[in-house]
């Protein structure tokens, strides 16, 4: 993938996304933490390895359900246009049904109908490339 790519996958009948985030994203994550309404992930939106600051199990690759937590339209992804949503922050994920916004990490911002983070699904690295969503290997 290259840097700031997404492509979509589907899981369930769900987009899924799979973003490859630049190093200057996953810096500027901990810079608008205050924005947020859950920054530390505390609500259990995501499996416990991705239960990080960047919310994925390798850094620089996001793994989440293209899902609105509000109610389940699929947020636009803006790579260089996101700051006209939120000032100062260059990309994220704007919801167009209701305007709700989340950020790099799929983590929501406070002031938007969503009440929840993106769900980040169960997944599990295959090879150093591959992904598999849905398995982690943990399930009983
Ligand atoms: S469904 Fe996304 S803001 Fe309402």
């Amino acid at each position: 993938m290259e840097p700031g790519q997404l492509i979509r996958v589907e899981w369930r009948g769900k987009p899924v996304w799979v973003v490859k985030r630049t190093e200057q994203t996953l810096d500027a994550l901990a810079a608008h933490n205050d924005k947020l309404r859950d920054p530390a992930s505390d609500e259990p939106q995501q499996p416990d390895y991705a239960h990080n600051e960047h919310r994925s199990i390798k850094p620089e690759i996001f793994v989440a359900v293209g899902i609105c937590t509000h109610l389940g339209c699929s947020p636009s992804y803006l790579p260089d246009s996101f700051g006209e949503q939120v000032q100062g922050v260059t990309s994220g994920f704007f919801c167009p049904c209701h305007g709700s916004k989340f950020d790099m990490a799929g983590r929501v911002f406070q002031g938007v109908p969503a009440p929840l983070n993106l769900v980040i699904p169960p997944y599990q690295y295959l090879s150093d490339t591959t992904i598999l969503v849905g398995a982690d290997g943990k399930e009983a």
